[in-house]
C-alpha cells in the first residue's frame, strides 16, 4: 500500500501537536492539546512528563481520525521538541521521579555558579560551545539527583534514565519499559551542556563535574534514521520513527536553509534565530551559542550559530494570563494599533534573566520610560516591540561573528501572522523579512527529516522546492528614527540587570 503521509509529532513548551504531512510538504491533519504549565516557586517552571505522554497520543489520535486515516497510511514518524526540558523516569516502571524542569526554569542558578568556579560561564564553552547556563539540561539533572529522595542512589545502580522530551516520548513510544529505545539525537545532545560539539559524543568528565552517571544518557545518533518502531501503545504500530529535531533546528532545516549564511528566526514562546555555519562548528565571540543545526544519516553534521531569546509569545501570554489584557493573544494587535507608537514606553521582558546575547540571569523583567500618558494600548505595543528589538541584538551578534550582513531573514512560528510585529521587524533590522506560505516550519521539517530517512522524500532539494514564499516585508523607518528608539531599548535593558540578590 502506498504511503501518503508523514506524521510529525512538535512536543513544544505549551503544547504537543502531531500533524499529518503530505508529499508536497502541505498539511494534511492537526491533534493539538495544550499541557499545564506548573509554576511551583518564583523562577521555577515545570511540566508534568506523563501529561504530556498521554496529550502526545491524543493528538496523534485527533490527527488520524480528522484525517481519515490509519497508521497504514504513514510512511514515517518525526519528533521535534522544547529542546533543553529534562525528564528523569525509572526504566522499569517507567514513572518520572520528578515533574521535567522546563528549559526558562532558573531554579540552577546556584549550581551553575559553583560549577563555573574561578572559570565563569565560559568553563565548558570550547568543549560543548554553550556558556554554563540555567538554561540547559545537565544542570537541571543534578538538581534532580541532588533534590529528590533516593535518586542519586537509583541513578548509580543503572536504574534512572534522562532524555530531553524528544527521548521521553520515543522511549514510550517504542515500548516505554517494555524495549523502549533511549535514544536522541546530535541536535538535542548539543543542548545538553555534555556533548563534545567536534566529536558528537557525551564527555565524561563533565558528566562526572555533574554527577550524573553516564547509564542515564540516552544514545546519541542522527536527526534521519530509523531509531526504532511504534508499538500499539504508541498508536502508530509498526511504523519507522526515523526523524528527531530539536524544534529550531527543524524549522532551519523546514525553511530549507541549507547553503551556509543562510538563517530563520522563529517567533515561539521565545525567539530563536539560527545560522547555517556548515560542517564546521564556529565559536561565538558575541554571546551566540554553538550547536548542531541537523546530521543526516551518515553525512557530516551541519552546525549553526544560535540567539536564544528566553520570552517573547510567552510575553504576550503573561499579558493575557497574569494582568487579563486581552482574551485572545492576538488581540494584541488590534490594541497596539490603536496607537501609533509606544508613548515612551520600553519593556524588557527578562522573565528568566537574559538569553542571548547577554547571557545574565541576573536579570528581571522591567516596563521602563512611563508617564501618566502611558495608556494600555502603548504597553501593548512595547510589548510586541520587544521581540523586533531583542531580535535586533541577536542580528547585531550574529552579523559581527560571522562578518557577512544578513541580507533577509526568514521567519516562522505564532508571531508571524501578527503584521504589525513583522513591519517593525523590518524597520528595526533594517532588513527584509520573509515569511512562508507553510508557517508550521518545525514541524514540517521533523517530517522532512523522517521522510527522508525512509524515502519518502529524497533529500533537501525536495524540501526547497516544496518551499515557497508568503509574504514580505520591506523596512520603511527613517535610519534616524531607528537609531533613537534601539538607543532606548539598550538603555531599558541596563535597567534590567543585576537585579537578583
Ligand atoms: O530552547 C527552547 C526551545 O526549544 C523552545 O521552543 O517553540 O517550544 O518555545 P518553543
Amino acid at each position: 500500500m502506498t504511503k501518503k503521509y508523514v506524521l510529525a509529532i512538535d512536543q513544544g513548551t505549551t503544547s504537543s501537536r502531531a500533524i499529518l504531512f503530505t508529499h508536497e510538504g502541505t498539511i494534511h491533519s492537526v491533534g493539538q492539546l495544550e499541557h499545564d504549565q506548573i509554576f511551583p516557586q518564583a523562577g521555577w517552571v515545570e511540566h508534568n512528563p506523563e501529561q504530556i505522554w498521554n496529550n502526545v497520543r491524543e493528538a496523534v489520535g485527533i490527527a488520524l481520525t480528522r484525517g481519515n486515516a490509519t497508521h497504514e497510511d504513514i510512511a514515517a514518524v518525526g519528533i521535534t521538541n522544547q529542546r533543553e526540558t529534562a525528564v528523569v523516569w525509572d526504566k522499569t516502571t517507567g514513572k518520572p521521579v520528578y515533574n521535567a524542569i522546563v528549559w526558562q526554569d532558573t531554579r540552577t542558578q546556584k549550581i551553575v555558579d559553583e560549577l563555573g568556579g574561578d572559570d565563569g560561564p565560559e568553563k565548558y564553552k570550547d568543549i560543548v560551545g554553550l556558556p554554563l547556563a540555567t538554561y540547559f539540561s545537565g544542570p537541571k539533572v543534578k538538581w534532580i539527583l541532588d533534590n529528590v529522595d533516593g535518586a542519586r542512589e537509583a541513578a548509580e545502580r543503572g536504574d534512572l534514565l534522562f532524555g530531553n522530551t524528544d527521548t521521553w516520548v520515543l522511549w514510550n513510544m517504542t515500548g516505554g519499559p517494555e524495549g523502549g529505545v533511549h535514544v536522541t539525537d546530535v541536535t538535542n545532545a548539543s543542548r545538553t551542556m555534555l556533548m563534545n560539539i567536534d566529536s558528537l559524543t557525551w564527555n565524561e568528565d563533565i558528566a562526572n563535574d555533574m554527577g550524573i552517571p553516564m547509564s542515564m544518557l540516552p544514545e546519541i545518533r542522527s536527526s534521519s534514521e530509523v531509531y526504532g518502531h511504534g508499538r500499539s501503545r504508541g498508536m502508530v504500530p509498526g511504523v519507522p520513527i526515523a526523524g528527531i529535531l530539536g524544534d529550531q533546528q527543524a524549522a532551519t532545516f523546514g525553511q530549507a536553509c541549507f547553503e551556509v549564511g543562510t538563517a530563520k528566526n522563529t517567533y515561539g514562546t521565545g525567539n530563536f534565530m539560527l545560522l547555517n555555519t556548515g560542517t564546521e562548528p564556529v565559536r561565538s565571540e558575541n554571546g551566540l551559542l554553538t550547536t548542531v543545526c541537523y546530521k543526516i544519516g551518515d553525512q557530516p553534521a551541519v552546525y549553526a550559530l544560535e540567539g536564544s531569546i528566553a520570552v517573547t509569545g510567552s510575553l504576550v501570554q503573561w499579558l493575557r494570563d497574569n494582568l487579563g489584557m486581552f482574551d485572545d493573544a492576538p488581540d494584541i494587535e488590534h490594541l497596539a494599533r490603536k496607537v501609533d507608537d509606544n508613548g515612551g514606553a520600553y519593556f524588557v521582558p527578562a522573565f528568566s534573566g537574559l538569553f542571548a546575547p547577554h547571557w545574565r540571569s541576573d536579570a528581571r523583567g522591567a516596563l521602563v520610560g512611563l508617564t501618566r500618558y502611558v495608556n494600555k494600548n502603548h504597553i501593548a505595543r512595547a510589548a510586541l516591540e520587544a521581540t523586533a528589538f531583542q531580535t535586533r541584538e541577536v542580528l547585531d551578534a550574529m552579523n559581527a561573528d560571522s562578518g557577512v550582513p544578513l541580507k533577509e531573514l526568514k521567519v516562522d512560528g505564532g508571531m508571524v501572522s501578527n503584521e504589525l510585529l513583522m513591519q517593525f521587524q523590518a524597520d528595526i533590522l533594517d532588513v527584509e523579512v520573509v515569511r512562508p506560505k507553510v508557517a508550521e516550519t518545525t514541524a514540517l521539517g521533523a517530517a522532512y527529516a523522517a521522510g527522508i530517512a525512509v524515502g519518502f522524500w529524497e533529500g533537501e532539494q525536495d524540501v526547497r522546492d516544496n518551499w515557497a514564499e508568503g509574504g514580505r516585508w520591506k523596512p520603511t523607518i527613517e535610519p534616524e528614527e531607528r537609531d533613537r528608539q534601539y538607543r532606548l531599548w539598550k538603555k531599558a535593558v541596563t535597567k534590567t540587570l543585576d537585579w537578583v540578590d
